[in-house]
């Protein structure tokens, strides 16, 4: 039996920027998710997914699940015909958009089949595997999911052109308490991207502009992090959301769910992820203020994770 782990993560800075090259700054969080593969007879795989979830959200993932589990079987040159296999994904990260939930299971899986058949990867070989993985779920990630599900910790990382390798940079930081305000929406993450796509290439100009205001927030927000600056970490979290919804990611919902937090003190309030549905981050230093937020939110009657970053 083979057992694989693989974290889930929240974007504090950067997502949607971040396909375009531009920087950008995750963190894991204390939920993860756990892959167990056993080695079986027959000529095929199963896949049981036990993880607890957004309600839905397994359901609508099925399809780019099997996509994904046959992308990473292709990177690994791992064929079921001939080496059937069980896989169970569980663990307590909770399936949601917004969390790296699908990151998180094609790291788990990868590591378990690594695990359970020996097949001698190292870190950055799982991370690849989990990169093509994540491919069955959108199209063209920019690859910061699945390195934050792999490697953990606060990470600043940025896209390589075609053919170069990521950036990846760890950043040290005093863990911070945070709150994940889930809208129980379930966001499709290629079809925002591609939406995305489409205003930029209908709005170039304003897109260049928007670009250029988030690589200054990026780049304040590492000095900031590096300072444990976590006023400044706050208010630029909120300029990120600003662009967030320039770009027509935001929505209803996770507007609310801002204001709540900022409402009840968050020292910063962003969407995090995808966008149109999905999760909201609050920065909220202390067990009182995340508490606070946390009880706001959930008096809103939407779930919302106490964890921390860093
Ligand atoms: C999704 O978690 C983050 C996006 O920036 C897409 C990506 O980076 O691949 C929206």
């Amino acid at each position: 039996m083979g057992r694989g782990t693989g974290y889930g993560k929240t974007i504090v800075f950067g997502e949607h920027f971040v396909v375009y090259g531009l920087p950008a700054i995750a963190s894991a969080i204390t939920g993860s998710t756990v892959a167990v593969a056993r080695r079986v007879s027959g000529h095929s795989y199963s896949i049981e997914d036990k993880r607890p979830e957004t309600p839905g959200y397994k359901e609508k993932k099925k399809e780019q699940q099997l996509d994904s589990i046959k992308r990473i079987f292709e990177f690994l040159g791992f064929d079921p015909k001939e080496n059937a296999v069980e896989i169970l994904l569980e663990g307590n990260l909770v399936a949601a958009s917004g969390v790296g939930a699908s990151a998180a299971s094609c790291a788990a899986i990868a590591r378990a089949l690594n695990e359970e058949f020996s097949l001698g990867l190292e870190d950055e070989e799982i991370n690849k595997a989990a990169y093509e993985g994540e491919k069955g779920y959108h199209g063209t990630p920019s690859g910061i999911d699945n390195t934050a599900a792999v490697y953990g910790g606060l990470i600043w990382f940025k896209k390589g052109l075609p053919g170069k390798e990521n950036t990846i940079q760890r950043v040290k930081i005093e863990p911070v308490e945070i709150v994940l305000g889930n809208t129980g929406i379930t966001s499709n993450t290629s079809e925002v991207v591609a939406d995305v796509r489409k205003k930029k290439e209908a709005n170039e100009r304003e897109f260049d502009k928007i670009f250029r205001d988030y690589g200054k927030i990026a780049e304040s927000a590492l000095g900031a992090f590096r300072e444990n600056d976590v006023e400044s970490v706050g208010k630029l979290m909120n300029e990120n959301h600003s662009l967030l919804q320039k770009i027509g990611v935001s929505c209803k919902e996770l507007e609310e769910l801002v204001e709540t937090a900022r409402e009840q003190g968050a020292v910063g309030a962003k969407l995090t992820g995808t966008g149109r549905g999905g999760l909201m981050i609050a920065l909220t230093p202390g067990k009182e203020l995340q508490e606070k937020v946390a009880e706001a939110i959930e008096a809103t009657g939407k779930t919302a994770f106490r964890t921390k970053i860093g």
